[in-house]
């Protein structure tokens, strides 16, 4: 069988911290949830006791805000939106129907405004989740903005997790895209057809280190 040509697209470290950053999300996700409406109220049970979990969820939080931050810092050059993203945004039913619009760089449009919606969100839910947490903090604030603390907090939980849910869904409908994420690499064949702008800067910087093995590496 021919060797598939690959590239490289997320090293070792930034895959375990895209993954720390995911494991926290689904755990805050069911926590916060079983907070916030009655039905839910069983999922306490993932952490042993509601006790625990009201514990454990502000921990958990910090530690996602912290690996998003480590993410921000890796991924925000890259996110900025350009004429050939407008052109990608415009063209979402087609692309829908599988035909590529656009010299798409490294991120799409759709996954550049999904950066944002994400910085957004941990902003806010890191900012009003100190504020409201009882343990530390909330004493210092008055109960009306411990209030509007909350309502805020879950309102951009709510933002995220249908974001998420999106993020996830394109993730696995773009084949070959969760390979990016957990093998750090993605065939030439996927980079040429999603992010046709990114292959050639990839495979120009390959040409100027005179790399020729079937592996190229992201510089
Ligand atoms: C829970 C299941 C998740 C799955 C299956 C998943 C999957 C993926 C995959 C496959 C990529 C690579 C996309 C590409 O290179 O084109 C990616 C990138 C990324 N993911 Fe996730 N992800 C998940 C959760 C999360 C969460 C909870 C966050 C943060 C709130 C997150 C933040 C990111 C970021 C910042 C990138 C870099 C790309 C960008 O800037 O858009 N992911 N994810």
């Amino acid at each position: 069988m021919a060797k598939e040509r690959l590239i490289q697209r997320y090293k070792r470290a930034e895959r375990i911290n895209h993954w720390i950053v995911a494991g926290c999300f689904v755990l805050l996700a069911i926590s916060g949830l079983a907070f916030f409406y009655p039905a839910f109220f069983w999922l306490t049970g993932v952490f042993g006791t509601p006790q625990l979990a009201r514990i454990i969820h502000p921990i958990i939080g910090v530690i996602m805000f912290i690996g998003f931050f480590v993410q921000f810092l890796r991924y925000w050059k890259y996110n900025f939106f350009d004429k050939e993203d407008i052109k990608w945004m415009k063209a979402v039913p087609e692309i829908l129907n599988g035909h590529e619009v656009g010299d798409v760089g490294k991120y799409n449009g759709g996954q550049k405004g999904m950066f944002w919606l994400m910085t957004a969100c941990m902003i806010v839910l890191f900012t009003t989740g100190i504020l409201a947490w009882r343990e530390y903090f909330s004493a210092f604030f008055p109960i009306w903005a411990i209030r509007l603390a909350l309502m805020l907090h879950a309102g951009a939980a709510i933002a995220l997790i249908a974001g998420i849910i999106i993020h996830v869904y394109a993730a696995i409908w773009v084949k070959g895209t969760i390979r990016a994420m957990v093998e750090g690499v993605v065939t030439q064949t996927w980079a040429k057809k999603h992010h046709p702008r990114w292959y050639r800067e990839v495979m120009a910087k390959a040409r100027e280190n005179g790399e020729t093995s079937s592996k190229s590496s992201e510089h």
